[in-house]
């Protein structure tokens, strides 16, 4: 027995990284899963995307776990691409009862002035406006269902005390807030439940690529207070953060809406 037997969980960002990890621990709690991803590069990202190699192997790990698991391409910044998400969705498994919006971005510049349009844009597209985008699609689902549900999105410590260099990220994450908060009011009553969950460091490629360990090399005085946790940990694991979604998203946490939970190793104390 599972905390989610025989319930459905959409993932954003599934293909690889943390949106695995929370695919794979909410299989093994019981969920059949659904997985979007959105392979191909984005100009302004110095690192690459996940590939359709990559959203196969979740659903390998799916599998393997004795779930079931749909993989769509789709972008979550594309509003068509987010209503065919949720068709499949409803068309393979039926219902809704988990949304994990994890799917995101990062870039960097020396300066919040030397920040360029298209960085700006891409970030806001990715991080915060495509949070919004699948819900708007997954939601009325949720809602139809009349079962309650839960969602979840991943912000990050630069969404709560913000980091030099990545202003675009942090005004990103710091909306995020906001729509939980706003959904959080405005579902309520439906008895679906809303939260971010804002990790530290995680061990995934957005913070373990050549681009970034350059970046932090050359930028050591905006850098150097980012890096270290109060625990004696350079980074948590993507599982640490999939655990806390798996208690988000079940009945343990059936009160538990409007809130944001650090994953963070004590970071923020610092
Ligand atoms: N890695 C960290 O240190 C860290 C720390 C705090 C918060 N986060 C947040 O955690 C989340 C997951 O990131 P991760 O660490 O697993 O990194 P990752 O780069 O391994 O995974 C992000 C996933 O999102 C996908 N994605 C990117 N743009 C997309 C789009 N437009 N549509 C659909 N999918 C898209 C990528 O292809 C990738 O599979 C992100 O929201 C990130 O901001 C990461």
């Amino acid at each position: 027995m599972g905390r989610l037997d025989g319930k459905v969980a959409v993932i954003t960002g599934g293909g690889r990284g943390q949106g695995r990890a929370h695919a794979v621990t909410l299989a093994a709690e019981g969920a059949d899963i659904v997985i979007c991803d959105a392979p191909g590069d984005i100009a302004t990202i110095e690192y690459g995307m996940a590939t359709a190699e990559d959203m196969q192997e979740t659903v390998r790990l799916v599998e393997k776990a004795g779930r079931r698991c749909v993989a769509v391409e789709a972008d979550v910044r594309d509003t068509a691409d987010m209503a065919r998400l949720a068709e499949r969705t409803m068309d393979e498994l039926g219902r809704v009862d988990a949304l994990v919006c994890n799917a995101g971005v990062m870039s960097a510049a020396d300066s919040t002035w030397e920040l360029t349009d298209d960085q700006w844009r891409d970030m806001l597209d990715v991080n915060v406006t495509g949070v919004w985008k699948v819900c708007r699609a997954i939601v009325p689902h949720m809602i139809a269902g009349k079962r309650g549900g839960a969602i979840t999105i991943t912000g990050s410590t630069g969404g709560l005390r913000s980091v030099a260099g990545c202003t675009h990220y942090n005004v990103a994450k710091h909306g995020c807030i906001a729509l939980m908060r706003t959904l959080a009011w405005e579902l309520a009553p439906e008895m679906i439940r809303v939260n971010v969950v804002h990790p530290t460091g995680v061990n995934t490629e957005m913070s373990n690529n050549e681009w970034f360990a350059q970046w932090i090399q050359e930028h050591d005085r905006l850098a150097g207070p980012m890096r270290g946790n109060l625990m004696p940990v350079d980074v948590v694991q993507p599982e640490d953060v999939s655990k806390m979604i798996a208690f988000l998203v079940s009945d343990d946490a059936r009160y538990v809406t409007g809130t944001e939970v650090r994953v963070d190793a004590g970071f923020m104390l610092k």
